[in-house]
């Protein structure tokens, strides 16, 4: 293998934005900008099961967007809701397994029952890892995991002498505990808005133009090949990395 060249990433994590501003540029309301993109859900799901890509991790709602006006939050909870459980065929047939990660406590019964119904529906498949973010921030997941540990120490099972990186990224959300190769982050902006800031800590990040509702296939397909060219050395220099190849 050249030294520039990488193998797939493993886990591609994705901030799917812009769905307000492509609403805008049409003249239409920022909701039907939420709804043009569930087909671009569905492409980027495909589209990591054909490349066989192990984690796909989705970010569609963050602890920061309930500020958003009442009528937008409420048009997002029924999408997620909605499009859960219509996509479980999709799912089945890609044998891709569901797992909604982020704050639960929050989300109205009926949307918390269609997440219940979907994983419940794909949590025998073996193929990918769909990770779907939803009331989801990263450093509310990492006060989560503290108090994990916490309880843990309390109860004679982890010893803070004993802690390390690798000991406390198990207290992570377990299917987003793998570290992210790759994320992309569609409408130009240049952050990662509390996404998963552990995880993403040795990423490598692209970041792409178009608004998602115009994110396809092919600039999925443009991702990965900028990201094959990407040299990762995790610290070291080029020749120890060219050793290990
Ligand atoms: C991303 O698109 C979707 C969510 C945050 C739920 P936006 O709604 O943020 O779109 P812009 O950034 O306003 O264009
Ligand atoms: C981040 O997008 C969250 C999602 C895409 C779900 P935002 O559009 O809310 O992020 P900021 O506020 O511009 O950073
Ligand atoms: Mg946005």
């Amino acid at each position: 293998m050249n030294i520039s060249s990488q193998s797939l990433p493993k886990h591609v994590a994705v901030i799917m934005d812009g769905n307000g501003r492509w609403a805008k540029k049409h003249f239409f309301p920022r909701t039907s900008g939420h709804k043009a993109a569930i087909k671009n859900v569905r492409s980027a799901i495909e589209f990591a099961v054909e490349k066989n890509i192990e984690i796909l991790t989705l970010f569609a709602f963050g602890r920061e967007n309930w500020q958003r006006p009442k009528q937008e939050v409420a048009t997002l909870m029924e999408l997620f809701s909605e499009v859960l459980v219509k996509e479980i065929p999709m799912m089945q047939e890609n044998n891709v397994k569901l797992c909604v990660v982020g704050d639960r406590s929050r989300l109205a019964s009926d949307i918390l029952a269609n997440i219940l119904q979907a994983e419940h529906a794909t949590k025998l498949n073996t193929g990918l890892i769909l990770n779907v973010a939803i009331d989801y921030s990263g450093q509310w997941e990492i006060v989560l995991a503290t108090k994990k540990l916490l309880k843990a120490i309390i109860s004679n099972q982890c010893d803070v002498e004993q802690l390390s990186e690798e000991c406390f990224e198990k207290f992570l959300i377990d299917s987003i505990q793998t570290p992210v190769d790759l994320l992309i982050r569609t409408s130009g902006e240049l952050r990662i808005s509390n996404f998963m800031i552990w995880q993403l800590s040795y990423a490598e990040l692209y970041f792409c133009q178009k608004y998602w509702p115009d994110f396809t296939k092919k600039d999925f397909q443009r991702a990965l090949d900028d990201y094959q060219l990407r040299k990762r050395r995790f610290g070291k220099t080029d020749e120890q990395v060219k050793g290990e190849t």
